[in-house]
């Protein structure tokens, strides 16, 4: 992929938060992620790609935008694969809570995961973590062996979980080893990130959350040399059939970063849209909004922080983040 393409999609993702930023903790979840959609679906017009959604906001008669299959972009230049969440946190806008970020990833054709919108099992870390994570082990062990890579002692490791009844074990085995945990509502994805920042704060993201968001963590892990591991758990009738069908066989392999993401021409963007670990949420003034986006590219590794003001009063840039 062309290396100019990083700061198209940092576009695609700012108009997003942009737009998303303005439903904060009013209550509406739906209309934050249809602003979110609405803006992420309109920037794509004006990128040079011939893109092709894997993971976006459903199957193609479930949701009107961005669905799986959807073609995006101008239809010149690389053919990609792209996965997509305009909003990841919809609760978190609409209660006002952090920790929500617009995102996205791009690769070659055929080099993401098509994960079904189902649960899986992951569990993420940094570089300096690399290959030393099993999710077939227990917890406690992964943990001692994160925290002996990190050369931290283990009462200094700080886990993110999903606050959620089915994690009642693995909270209590974290706790046992007596690690740090930072229990969170909503958006995995974030903290799976910031595992390769040792600045934020977190250093370990486990648990089961959506697959779709494993895959888009997964794409930022690998531009950073981390590591992410993942098994998809299928609870709902159909499920089994449906991951299948989109090629994961047998549907409760390990998925590895080879699986989930393959090859380091990948491009994953993210925008803050409210304040979180990684990313500071949309700020609007008066005559301007601020947004922070990270940018990375696998193929040389960059990292880019790109603190943008956007100009409220110019058209018909604006107008794309209205409905
Ligand atoms: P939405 O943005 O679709 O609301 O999902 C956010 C999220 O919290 C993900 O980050 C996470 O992987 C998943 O939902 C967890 O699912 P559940 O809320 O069903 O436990």
């Amino acid at each position: 992929m062309e290396r100019e393409l990083a700061l198209e999609f940092a576009r695609v993702t700012e108009l997003a938060a942009l737009a998303s930023g303005r439903w904060m903790g009013r209550g509406d979840k739906e209309a934050a992620d249809d602003a979110a959609v609405r803006a992420m679906r309109a920037v794509f017009d004006t990128v040079s790609i011939d893109g092709t959604v894997v993971i976006g906001e459903g199957e193609m008669d479930e949701a009107p935008m961005l669905y799986i299959g959807e073609k995006v972009g101008l239809g010149t230049s690389s053919q990609v694969d792209v996965a997509v969440d305009p909003l990841e946190g919809t609760n978190i806008v609409s209660k006002g809570l952090t920790g929500a970020i617009s995102v996205m990833a791009v690769a070659g054709r055929g080099n993401l995961l098509h994960a079904p919108d189902m649960y899986m099992d992951k569990i993420a870390a940094g570089p300096a973590a690399k290959g030393v994570l099993n999710l077939d082990a227990p917890i406690e062990d992964n943990l001692k062996a994160v925290a002996k890579a990190l050369k931290k002692d283990i009462g200094d490791l700080t886990v993110v979980i999903l606050d959620r009844a089915r994690h009642s074990k693995r909270i209590e085995a974290c706790r046992k080893a007596g690690v740090r945990i930072n229990l969170i509502t909503d958006g995995d994805v974030a903290p799976a990130v910031a595992t390769a920042f040792p600045d934020s704060g977190i250093d370990v993201m486990l648990g089961i959350g959506g697959a779709p968001e494993g895959v888009l963590a997964a794409a930022a892990l690998r531009c950073m040399g981390g590591e992410m591991q993942g098994r998809l758990v299928p609870m709902e009738d159909g499920e089994q059939e449906r991951a299948e069908k989109m090629g994961i066989k047998p549907v409760d392999k390990l998925l590895t970063m080879d699986d989930l993401v393959k090859g380091d021409d990948v491009i994953f963007v993210a925008t803050g849209i409210t304040d979180g670990s990684l990313l500071q949420g949309v700020r609007y003034h008066a005559d301007k909004a601020t947004t922070h986006t990270l940018v990375m590219r696998g193929t040389t590794g960059t990292i880019r922080f790109v603190k943008a003001e956007h100009r409220l009063d110019k058209k018909p840039f604006w107008e794309k983040v209205h409905d």
